[in-house]
């Protein structure tokens, strides 16, 4: 909270956002502010005590374990990664896609002892999935475009979100494991969590309400 009795949510920019004010809209909540933002990055909502903070994925985890912000909107995927101090309380049904394992089309990825390099902008996620298998990988970690990775030879296979299928495709690459599920989780920092119990209730059952409506 910020001292004037109004919440702050984080809200992830990019695929997120949308789908977070189509909700919100559905909620009752006047988005008028967020939905034209140009480029100013902090939005108070006219109708209901909230403000909303644009910000990219990991650091709306920052914002909300800090306590700067009461609420965050985040993909699992940047939660697994990024782990952190916080409730998850909600997960909001959109943004829903996948962590696969993924090969060049023909390759045994498993059908081989020697030590298989694997690339992902979630190195964490997938240390951990090896781990789980009691495999030796090697995890190099790529910024973006993973599925270069294993075109170019710099490894045997990549660990990445998939939500169409079609960026895999369109590279050769095929998805052979599902490493896990992943959508927009709704955050609230400990704390805030008791400090303003009824006005994050009021929250939480608004959207309850409206992801029941959705069938989510
Ligand atoms: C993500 C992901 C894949 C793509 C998957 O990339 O890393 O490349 O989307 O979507 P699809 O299965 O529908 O094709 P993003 O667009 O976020 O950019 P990045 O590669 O820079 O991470």
């Amino acid at each position: 909270m910020n001292g004037t009795e109004r919440m702050r949510i984080a809200i992830t920019k990019g695929r997120l956002l949308d789908q977070s004010i189509a909700l919100f809209k559905r909620m009752g909540l006047d988005c008028g502010p967020v939905e034209d933002p140009g480029r100013r990055l902090i939005h108070a909502l006219p109708n209901y005590p909230l403000d909303a903070v644009l910000a990219k994925a990991p650091d709306v985890i920052t914002y909300v374990e800090h306590g700067v912000c009461d609420l965050g909107i985040v993909g699992k995927d940047t939660i697994l990664e990024k782990g952190g101090a916080f409730y998850e309380v909600l997960d909001l049904g959109f943004g829903r896609c996948r962590f696969a394992l993924a090969v060049k089309e023909g390759v045994d990825f498993f059908g081989t002892y020697r030590t298989r390099r694997v690339a992902s902008k979630y190195p964490d996620v997938t240390h951990e999935f090896f781990a789980r298998k009691g495999m030796d990988v090697e995890v190099v970690k790529i910024e973006g475009s993973v599925e270069l990775a294993p075109i170019l030879g710099l490894a045997d296979a990549i660990v990445d979100i998939v939500e169409t299928g079609a960026t895999l495709r369109a590279n050769g690459l095929i998805p052979i494991e599902t490493v896990a599920e992943v959508s927009a989780r709704l955050i609230v920092n400990t704390a805030s969590m008791k400090l303003y119990k009824n006005q994050i209730t009021d929250f939480l059952s608004r959207c309850e309400t409206e992801l029941g409506r959705s069938g989510v």
